[in-house]
C-alpha cells in the first residue's frame, strides 16, 4: 500500500517519463459475491494514465470495463490492489474523477441548467453555480436549449447534458462508460468530434471505455485492450497519429485491423 508514490510512479512509466501520472491503477483484481455465487471480473489490472491524456478502454463484453470505470471513479472498491489519483489512494467517489454512463440519467423534472448545476449546488456558492453552470453549457453547446426539459431533448443532447454535469464539477478526470453507444452514427460521429474539441480547450484527463474500435482510434493517444472475463491488460497501445484522425489512412486501417485481430472479436 502506498499514499504517496508519485515520484516511483513516473519511473514505472517509460512512455509517459516526462510527464505527471495523474491515475495508477495497480495490480488491482475484483470478486464479486452474490448470492448465487463468485464471479470474478478483474484480474491482476496494471496501467497509468498522465494529466491530459485521452485514454480509451476496449474489451469484449463482460470482460469488466465498467466495473474497472466504477472502481476508478470510487463507485466501486477492488478486491486487491490499489488505484491512485494524484498519489493519493481512492477510497470513494470525489469531483475530482466526474464519470458519465451509457445512458443520460438526467433528472426528468429538471430543465437542462438544473440538471447541470446539481450536483454543484450545495457545496458552491450561487455565483460560482451560474458561472460553472454557464462554462459548462458553452462546453458542450447547449446556451440556447437552458431552459428545455430532457424530454424535449434528443439523444445526443441529452448525453451532452449528462457531460456537460460531470464538467460543472471541475474535475481533473472524466470517465465515460461507452457514452455514444445508444446513439445513430452521424450523431455518434458529432459527438466525437466535440468531445475531441473539448479535450482541446479543456485539458481534461480522459478515460472512455468504447465497443468501437474505430472510435477509439479517432479519439485517443492510448488504447488499453483488454481480455476476456476476468478483464486484465493484454495490451496498452500507444497510438501516435496527428489529430484530426484520417479513418481511410493505411497507417488508421493497419492498427484498426491489428486492435480486431488481437481482440479476437469483429466490431
Ligand atoms: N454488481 C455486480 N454484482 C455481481 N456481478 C457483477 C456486478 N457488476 C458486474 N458484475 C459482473 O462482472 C463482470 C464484468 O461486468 P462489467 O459490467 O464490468 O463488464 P463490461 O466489460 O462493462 O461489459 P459490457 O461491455 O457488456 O458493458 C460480469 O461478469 C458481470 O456479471
Ligand atoms: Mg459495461
Amino acid at each position: 500500500m502506498s499514499t504517496n508514490t508519485n515520484n516511483s510512479n513516473k519511473k514505472r512509466n517509460p512512455e509517459n517519463s516526462n510527464k505527471e501520472i495523474l491515475i495508477q491503477v495497480n495490480n488491482i483484481s475484483k470478486t464479486f459475491t452474490s448470492n448465487w455465487g463468485k464471479v470474478q471480473a478483474l484480474r491482476n489490472l496494471t496501467f497509468s494514465c498522465h494529466r491530459g491524456e485521452f485514454v480509451t478502454i476496449v474489451g469484449p463484453s463482460g470482460c469488466g470495463k465498467t466495473t474497472l470505470l466504477r472502481i476508478i471513479a470510487g463507485l466501486e472498491r477492488q478486491t486487491t490492489g490499489e488505484v491512485l489519483f494524484k498519489g493519493s489512494q481512492v477510497l470513494g467517489p470525489g469531483h475530482d474523477r466526474a464519470i458519465v454512463f451509457q445512458e443520460p440519467r438526467l433528472f426528468p423534472w429538471l430543465t437542462v441548467e438544473q440538471n447541470i448545476a446539481f450536483g454543484i449546488r450545495d457545496s458552491r456558492s450561487k455565483q460560482e453555480v451560474e458561472s460553472l453552470t454557464d462554462k459548462s453549457l458553452a462546453l458542450v453547446g447547449l446556451k440556447d436549449f437552458r431552459q428545455a426539459y430532457p424530454h424535449e431533448l434528443s439523444g445526443g443532447m441529452a448525453q451532452r447534458v449528462a457531460i456537460g454535469r460531470a464538467l460543472a464539477f471541475e474535475p481533473a478526470a472524466l470517465l465515460l462508460d461507452e457514452p455514444f453507444s445508444s446513439l445513430d452514427v452521424s450523431t455518434r460521429a458529432r459527438l466525437q468530434g466535440e468531445l475531441l474539441e473539448l479535450w482541446h480547450k479543456t485539458g481534461k484527463t480522459i478515460i472512455l471505455v468504447t465497443h468501437n474500435i474505430a472510435e477509439a482510434l479517432v479519439l485517443s493517444q492510448k488504447i488499453i485492450i483488454m481480455s476476456p472475463a476476468p478483464g486484465s491488460v493484454k495490451e496498452v497501445l500507444a497510438i501516435d497519429l496527428p489529430y484530426p484522425r484520417e479513418q481511410n489512412s493505411p497507417a488508421f486501417q493497419e492498427r484498426k485491423e491489428y486492435i480486431h485481430k488481437n481482440i479476437g472479436a469483429k466490431h
